[in-house]
C-alpha cells in the first residue's frame, strides 16, 4: 500500500496514519514529525525550518522535497508507505510524481480527511502528545491517562495565531493540489468529523474497495 494522507491542520492525519501504519505494516512518514525532529536535533535543516514552522508557514519546497525523496529510498519503504503532510504544494506533488515514476512505483490512493475550519481550532489547541511514545491525545475528545498526564506536551505551533496561518496556507497551497490527484482517479474523501474509529473504518473500507476495483 502506497498512500498519501491529506487534510487541513488538525484533520486527524497523524491520528489515522499511526493506525493505518500498524494495520498495513508499513512506515508512517510524517514531514511534520521529521522536521520537528530536525529542529530538536539542531541540524542545518532544523535551523532553517524552525522559524517557518513556528509562524505556521510552509518550509521551502526544496528542503522538504529532498528530505522526503531521501526517506522514500530507505529499505523499509519497499513494501509501501503512508505519507502524512506531503505533498502540500504543487511543486511537491510534481516532484513526488517524477520520483515515483522513475522508480516505477505507482501510488495506490490519496485520502483526504475532510474537516471544516470551524472544528480545527478546538482540536489543535486541545491537542497534547506523549513525547515518549508519540501518541496523540486531546484534552476533551481523548484525554491522556492520569499516569502520563504530567509528561504530555503541546506543540510550539499549536497557538491560535499559528493555527490561523496554517489553515490559510492549507486553502491557498494544498487544496489546489487535490485536482492533480482527482484527475488521476486516486482521490478518496472521508468525513473527518466522525469518531476516529469510524474515520479509520471509512479509510480502510475505501482503500480495500479501491484495491479490489
Ligand atoms: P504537520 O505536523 O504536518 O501539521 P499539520 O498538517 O498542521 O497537521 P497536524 O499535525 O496539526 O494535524 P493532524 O491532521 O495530524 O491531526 P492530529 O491527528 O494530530 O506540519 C507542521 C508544520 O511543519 C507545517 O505548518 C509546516 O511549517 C511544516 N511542514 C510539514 N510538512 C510540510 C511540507 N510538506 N511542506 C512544507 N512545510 C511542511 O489530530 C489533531 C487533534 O484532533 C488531536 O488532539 C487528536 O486527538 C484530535 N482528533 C483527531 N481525530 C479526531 C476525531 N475524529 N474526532 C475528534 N478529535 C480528533
Amino acid at each position: 500500500m502506497r498512500m498519501i494522507l491529506v487534510g487541513a491542520p488538525g484533520a486527524g492525519k497523524g491520528t489515522q496514519a499511526k493506525r493505518l501504519a500498524a494495520h498495513y505494516g508499513i512506515p508512517h512518514i510524517s514531514t511534520g514529525d521529521m522536521l520537528r525532529a530536525a529542529v530538536a536535533a539542531g541540524t542545518e535543516l532544523g535551523k532553517k525550518a524552525d522559524a517557518y514552522m513556528r509562524a505556521g508557514d510552509l518550509v521551502p519546497d526544496d528542503l522538504v522535497i529532498a528530505m522526503v525523496i531521501e526517506r522514500l529510498g530507505q529499505p523499509d519503504c519497499a513494501k509501501g508507505f503512508i505519507l502524512d503532510g506531503f505533498p502540500r504544494t504543487r511543486p511537491q506533488a510534481e516532484a513526488l510524481d517524477r520520483a515515483l515514476a522513475e522508480a516505477k512505483i505507482p501510488l495506490d490512493a490519496v485520502v483526504l480527511i475532510d474537516v471544516p475550519d470551524e472544528a480545527i481550532l478546538d482540536r489543535i489547541t486541545g491537542r497534547r502528545s506523549d513525547p515518549e511514545t508519540g501518541t496523540i491525545y486531546h484534552v476533551r475528545f481523548n484525554p491522556p491517562p492520569p499516569e502520563i498526564a504530567d509528561r504530555v506536551v503541546q506543540r510550539k505551533d499549536d497557538t491560535a495565531e499559528a493555527v490561523r496561518a496554517r489553515i490559510a496556507k492549507y486553502h491557498a497551497e494544498t487544496e489546489p493540489v487535490l485536482p492533480f490527484y482527482e484527475d488521476k482517479g486516486l482521490l478518496i474523501r472521508v468525513d473527518g468529523l466522525a469518531h476516529p474509529d469510524e474515520v479509520f473504518a471509512a479509510i480502510t473500507g475505501a482503500l480495500d474497495a479501491a484495491r479490489k476495483g
